[in-house]
């Protein structure tokens, strides 16, 4: 994908501005046109504004795009990848979480039987690609004297409670938005292997769930706390290499980190503070996607892995373990 690349946006919501600014700033892209039935007024894009359509089916019979950008909410995403699949030959960067539940995942597994799933379906698991998360990992790579690391504890909080019963529609729960981001982050740091416990609490709107995983031969356990009661966004993870005492400290608001080992400050990472987050992240998500090797992080290898984790969650309060 580095010739011209013609690309369609479906949904055209919070998540899509940050696709369209990062679309924008790339000179081989072009916007096609979008879909959305929830907004009639085309969308602004390098001063232009490409058809808009309320129906995927429609754009799909008049035009013929490298990739659509599937930016709806996550219940929409299976019936939609399937349609771009079958009726297109376009590749699809479809927004995280891949699907809503297990039966989705089966239906896109099935469709490898007509259609090069592996080879067109990318899921923008955009936390992997955050710097703080690039800059500790590429540390850690570069330390192996600092051996495994022996736990994690990763918080993300998001201002959802002001949204309201729309928080729900759009992302269905705390743990089915951000459980996924701290999964996929995690993935750059540890190999994982299974969720262990899952609480969700709070009607969905917060959950408190490990994970275990392999790191240089050890096994560790990930805590992970996500939530939206709260009036601001913060989301911090912490590593521990309790072999040698190092502690790796990664703010994903702030997209800063520091590594620390007694009273002695190893490594520090900070931010140009120019570059908005979702940008930072969006940025080098792109670039991999429209080279010549994505990363397998947007593969459906990994969406599939990283989903079959996250629904060992059981559905509701009353299934606590
Ligand atoms: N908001 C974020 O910060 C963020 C970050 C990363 C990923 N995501 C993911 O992106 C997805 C969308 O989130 P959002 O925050 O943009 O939600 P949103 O509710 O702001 O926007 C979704 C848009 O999709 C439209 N839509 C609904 N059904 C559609 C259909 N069948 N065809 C075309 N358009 C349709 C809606 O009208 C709406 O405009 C979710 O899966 C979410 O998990 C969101």
């Amino acid at each position: 994908m580095t010739d011209l690349v013609r690309v369609g946006l479906v949904g055209v919501g919070t998540i899509a501005q940050t696709h369209l600014a990062v679309l924008a700033e790339r000179a081989q892209v072009t916007l096609e046109f979008t879909v959305d039935p929830g907004h009639t007024e085309p969308v602004r894009f390098r001063g232009g504004h490409p058809p808009h359509y309320p129906r995927l089916a429609d754009a799909l019979e008049a035009h013929q795009p490298d990739l659509i950008v599937l930016a709806t909410p996550t219940d929409t995403h299976a019936e939609l990848v399937g349609q771009v699949l079958l009726r297109s030959t376009a590749r699809v960067l479809v927004e995280k979480p891949l699907v809503h539940d297990l039966d989705s995942l089966s239906r896109l597994r099935a469709l490898e039987q007509t259609a090069d799933v592996r080879g067109r379906l990318f899921t923008a698991h955009h936390f992997a690609f955050s710097p703080e998360v690039d800059w500790a990992a590429e540390l850690i790579t570069a330390h192996p004297e600092w051996g495994p690391v022996t736990a994690v504890t990763s918080a993300f909080y998001d201002p959802y409670v002001l949204k309201g019963p729309q928080a729900f529609t759009s992302y269905t729960s705390s743990w089915m938005d951000s459980g996924v981001n701290q999964l996929s982050m995690l993935t750059r740091f540890v190999d994982l292997r299974a969720l262990t416990s899952a609480q969700q609490t709070d009607g969905g709107a917060s959950a408190w769930c490990t994970a275990e995983y392999r790191s240089r031969g050890a096994i560790g356990t990930a805590r992970l706390r996500s939530s939206w009661l709260t009036g601001s966004s913060s989301k911090v993870s912490s590593l521990v290499l309790g072999h040698s005492g190092v502690e790796v400290w990664i703010d994903h608001t702030a997209l800063t980190g520091f590594a620390a080992r007694g009273g002695d400050l190893l490594a520090t990472h900070g931010s140009d503070g120019r570059t908005p987050r979702k940008i930072a992240h969006y940025r080098p998500l792109y670039e991999s996607l429209l080279s010549d090797r994505p990363d397998p992080v947007l593969g459906f290898d990994a969406a599939a892995t990283i989903t079959e984790i996250h629904h060992t969650m059981p559905r509701s309060d009353d299934d606590l373990t």
